[in-house]
């Protein structure tokens, strides 16, 4: 990552068409055809917007299971996340370049608190994460 994109805060992670997702009641599904990322290993999208109070981030990990977490890191900023290639943890988008487990918990930087972790089911092609 650059330097000028850190002072930004702008990571490599992208957002999903707010096609692509809908919110009903505590509950987001997105449909997997429409997110290719989350088809490889250490894949990710972000939702935002409509209902979410926070950004949404959804990870393909390493051993294949789905991820999501609020995407905003627990330091001062808060600035988003994405995830680190080749390695089951998040980064900061931002110069703090804070560091959470896959379990949200921080393991590096000035980030205090982990991040927000989401329950996430497969359902009849459907990712749905309970917020
Ligand atoms: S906002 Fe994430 S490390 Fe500062």
């Amino acid at each position: 990552m650059s330097v000028f994109k850190a002072i930004l805060g702008i990571c490599e992670t992208k957002e999903l068409d707010s096609t692509s997702w809908r919110m009903d009641g505590g509950r987001v599904a997105v449909k997997l055809e429409d997110a290719p990322e989350l088809n490889r290993k250490g894949g990710a999208i972000y939702l935002k917007g409509g209902e979410l109070a926070k950004p949404l981030l959804l990870v393909r990990a390493e051993d294949g299971s789905m991820l999501a977490f609020a995407n905003r890191c627990s330091h001062l900023l808060g600035r988003k996340v994405d995830p680190v290639p080749g390695e089951s943890r998040l980064r900061c988008c931002s110069l703090g370049h804070s560091e959470y487990g896959y379990d949200g918990q921080v393991i590096k930087g000035p980030a205090k608190e982990p991040l927000k972790k989401y329950t996430v089911e497969i359902d009849n092609g459907d990712i749905v994460v309970t917020l």
